[in-house]
């Protein structure tokens, strides 16, 4: 058995199979951009409702927040990010190509040239205006990060929740950078989806919740199917971090790219909250309940990117197998994650009363799980089709489940088949996914 796998198979298996297309395609595509078709919106949203279910709902000490993409431009000028959100790029004099600083060394990785101009700053923050004036006093910003909608509710919040420290605040949603070298299929574009937490803690407490979010986070992408081995924590060095923060730790994915990062977690320390307090003249401080003393708390900040999770596991879940002479592709996605649980198909599209059965168990198995129904081609072809989008359970329906009353279901993973009668069957496939871990 083989599992090399390349990027070029990847993105080649998500535009065939419906995972991900280049956006706006008839036109030739937008660089960067890129839209989620019906299996990589189902699989998306599943990280996320797994992220979710992870940080919110099982825990104690969580609540979510949905903010708006557009801010009080004084947002971003507290944040830093109007100053500091920047990359240096340079020009080569000799080829004209523009680069990122950073990311070469003294001679130009095209021509090899040694004549770069003076490196100037470049703002990541996407601009536009609001309202029908567009002067200086219409500006506003895309958000590049959805952090800054935590810090600005953090009295809302307060209010509402009746929160002790130490507590957090979770959110899904768009973060937008006018990335100078966008690339890597969906790992680094212009628009997209991040999944982050503030978490407020007393000061001295902090260096202790960065270390446990550290842990949860990591074990929170093996617990979901990443292969050990396959991520790694990296921590920054003092000159790598950002303007706000006093450490980070990255958690990273082998990619076929590279070791690349799926998410920082940072301290940001009392960063956020003094600057929006100074900002808006507004008090931003915590009072303990108890000792009636007032402070900024500290805020640590597990900061993850959407797309970046989901092309991990796609890419993690990609084998090339080998079934009787004939290669398999089969995405072998955790439960939790796997786009689709169930496809049912016919074995025979023209004997109305096997599509009757066939099409009477999707509708009563829909109703708890996400299911398919396929007849488009023969029964070996539906299986391969279903393997390379990652679907759990196959049930066929044949001419003799019309005699016994039963189905075949095949696993995906062993490719296993039982017979299983109708009436038990979707009791038998719930047992599956709720008495097994999310990653067999
Ligand atoms: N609030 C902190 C923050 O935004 P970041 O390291 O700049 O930190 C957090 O971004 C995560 O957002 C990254 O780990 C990555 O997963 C995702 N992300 C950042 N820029 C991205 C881009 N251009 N394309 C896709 N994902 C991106």
């Amino acid at each position: 058995m083989s599992s090399q796998v390349d990027m070029d198979k990847i993105v080649s298996l998500c535009k065939r199979r419906g995972f991900i297309f280049p956006s706006s395609e008839i036109y030739g595509g937008l660089a960067s951009a890129w839209d989620y078709g019906p299996f990589g919106v189902e699989l998306k949203r599943n990280v996320k409702a797994a992220w979710w279910k992870s940080v919110v709902h099982d825990r104690d000490d969580m609540v979510g927040l949905d903010a708006s993409i557009l801010m009080h431009p004084q947002t971003w000028r507290a944040s830093g990010h109007t100053e500091n959100f920047t990359d240096t790029l340079v020009d080569c004099r000799n080829c004209k190509k523009r680069f990122r600083q950073d990311q070469i060394g003294d001679t130009c990785p095209s021509c090899g040239k040694k004549d770069f101009t003076e490196g100037r700053a470049f703002n990541l923050m996407l601009q536009t205006h609001l309202g029908a004036v567009e002067d200086e006093s219409s500006v506003a910003y895309l958000r590049p990060e959805t952090a800054q909608g935590i810090f600005v509710n953090f009295p809302n919040l307060l209010n509402v929740t009746h929160r002790r420290l130490p507590f957090g605040v979770a959110q899904i949603g768009k973060a937008f950078r006018n990335e100078v070298t966008p690339g890597n299929f969906t790992f680094r574009t212009r628009e997209f989806e991040q999944m982050e937490i503030e978490f407020f803690t007393p000061p001295e407490e902090a260096p202790e919740w960065h270390r446990k979010w550290i842990e949860g986070r990591f074990a929170w992408y093996l617990e979901n199917g990443i292969k050990k081995g396959k991520i790694r924590r990296r921590e920054h060095g003092k000159d790598e971090l950002a303007h706000y923060a006093s450490g980070c730790t990255d958690i990273e994915y082998e990619f076929p790219f590279g070791w690349s990062e799926l998410e920082g977690i940072a301290n940001r320390t009392d960063f956020d909250l003094k600057q929006h307090a100074e900002s808006s003249g507004k008090d931003l401080q915590y009072q303990d309940p108890v000792t009636q003393k007032k402070f900024y708390p500290h805020i640590i900040e597990p900061s993850g990117g959407v797309d970046r999770a989901t092309l991990a596991f796609l890419v993690d879940a990609y084998h090339e197998e080998e079934v009787k002479g004939s290669p398999r592709v089969v995405l072998k996605f955790s439960k939790a994650l796997a786009p689709v649980k169930v496809a049912v198909l016919p074995l025979l599209k023209k004997k109305s009363e096997i599509v009757t059965l066939a099409r009477s168990i999707k509708t009563d198995l829909q109703k708890d799980l996400v299911c398919v129904y396929d007849d488009t081609a023969s029964i070996g072809k539906l299986y391969r089709r279903q393997d390379e989008v990652g679907t759990f359970y196959c049930v066929t329906v044949d001419v003799q489940s019309l005699d016994d009353k039963q189905v075949t279901v095949r696993e995906r993973d062993t490719m296993r088949q039982e017979r299983v009668s109708v009436d038990q069957l979707k009791r038998y496939l719930m047992e599956k996914f709720q008495n097994q871990s999310a990653v067999e």
